[in-house]
């Protein structure tokens, strides 16, 4: 039986927890935890990976609403990019009774004992965005076609510099290009790098790209956190040690945040006047600095990746999962977490610049206009 003393302890630890909770996340409904057991009424746990970037705020926001479009509760947490925080938000959200996770990673490989306690409650996992490694537990991966993110981004520098007409080394290249990767404690990271080398390698094989810097293995052109201040501190250095002469005419960005880093490094250093032009810079995920960098004629692109239709597939394979469906999936090959191929549902990335953000960004509703002024 159970005495009083630990009746007050089980009390006060619950009451921790949900103190915890509402601290660093939020509920649709503030009300108990408790479900019937019926799907409708559950709670869903999110775990979004950080609130200093647009486009994770607006992704939790999305799933939150889609779900409680389906008659689910939500409970909506932040790790600010500590994995520590995220994996004990994780598992106070399953002691709190959440009857399925939608988890974007921060650190891909922090989440194996967390899982399995999923695992062990019987609660569904999807990994949002980026894939979660080295588990088993993890039953559904929503996401886009990250190594066609990196394509555009590639593709986009190779036609902007004229590469493939031949124009590096006939006209007036060799061309100069430094290379920024993502987060190497993300999944995506390899797959962006991956996909825009494909494009770019054969160009620095001939000679028509040359990366003056001599820095172009992944390993060497990571940027921790996606951190938009470290990719500016690297670029500031690649500048000062590789450039006395020359100049840059293209940067490999995975990421607007890491864009605009970079853009103040060229700044600071004089890039953005008519003699000394800034280069091509690429990026991803349409945020609103980012669009306006582009209107204002500073960053060259982004990839577009419509994140209310990833909440939508990602929330649909939860009501699926939880009402013994099988969730629609269109890849069942890409995506080897290590411990299995994990089912993935992937949606199609698009290539925005200055011609195209009225129709891709604005006519589409994904931001206003009066955002952009
Ligand atoms: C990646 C994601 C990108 C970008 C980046 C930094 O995992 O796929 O779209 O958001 O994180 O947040």
């Amino acid at each position: 039986m159970r005495t009083r003393k630990t009746t007050l302890a089980a009390i006060a630890t619950a009451a921790s927890l949900a103190l915890t909770l509402s601290a660093c996340g939020q509920d649709s409904e503030g009300g108990s935890e408790e479900n019937s057991g019926s799907t409708k009424g559950a709670t869903v746990g999110i775990s979004m990976p950080t609130k200093s970037s647009e486009r994770w705020i607006a992704d939790g926001n999305n799933v939150v609403k889609d779900l409680e479009s389906k008659g689910y509760k939500t409970k909506l947490v932040y790790g600010e990019d500590d994995p520590d925080q995220q994996v004990s938000q994780i598992e106070n959200m399953i002691t709190q009774g959440v009857k399925a996770l939608i988890i974007a990673a921060i650190d891909n490989k922090s989440m194996n004992n967390v899982l399995q306690q999923a695992k062990d409650a019987d609660i569904p996992v999807i990994s949002y965005d980026r894939l979660i490694l080295g588990s088993k537990d993890v039953d559904y991966y929503a996401s886009f076609d990250n190594e066609r993110v990196g394509e555009l981004q590639g593709s986009y520098i190779v036609e902007k510099l004229g590469l493939k007409d031949g124009a590096g080394s006939s006209s007036n290249g060799p061309f100069n290009i430094e290379l920024f990767a993502g987060s190497n404690d993300d999944n995506n990271t390899r797959y962006f790098f991956g996909g825009a080398m494909k494009v770019l390698q054969p160009y620095i094989d001939k000679g028509d790209l040359v990366v003056k810097s001599g820095q172009e293995e992944l390993t060497k052109v990571t940027t921790l956190r996606w951190d938009g201040a470290t990719a500016q501190r690297r670029m500031d250095d690649i500048l000062t040690k590789s450039y006395k002469s020359g100049k840059v005419d293209a940067v490999l960005s995975p990421y607007d945040g890491i864009s605009i880093g970079i853009i103040s490094a060229l700044k600071s250093d004089g890039y953005g006047s008519k003699s000394k032009p800034l280069p091509v810079v690429t990026g991803q995920d349409a945020e609103v600095a980012s669009v306006k960098s582009i209107i204002a004629d500073q960053q060259s692109m982004t990839v577009f990746k419509d994140i209310r239709e990833l909440a939508k597939v990602a929330s649909t394979m939860v009501d699926d999962a939880l009402n013994d469906k099988k969730p629609e999936v269109n890849d069942t090959k890409t995506y080897d977490n290590g411990a299995k191929v994990v089912p993935a549902y992937l949606l199609t990335p698009v290539a925005v610049d200055k011609a195209n953000y009225q129709k891709a960004l604005v006519d589409s509703g994904y931001l206003k206009e009066s955002d952009l002024k």
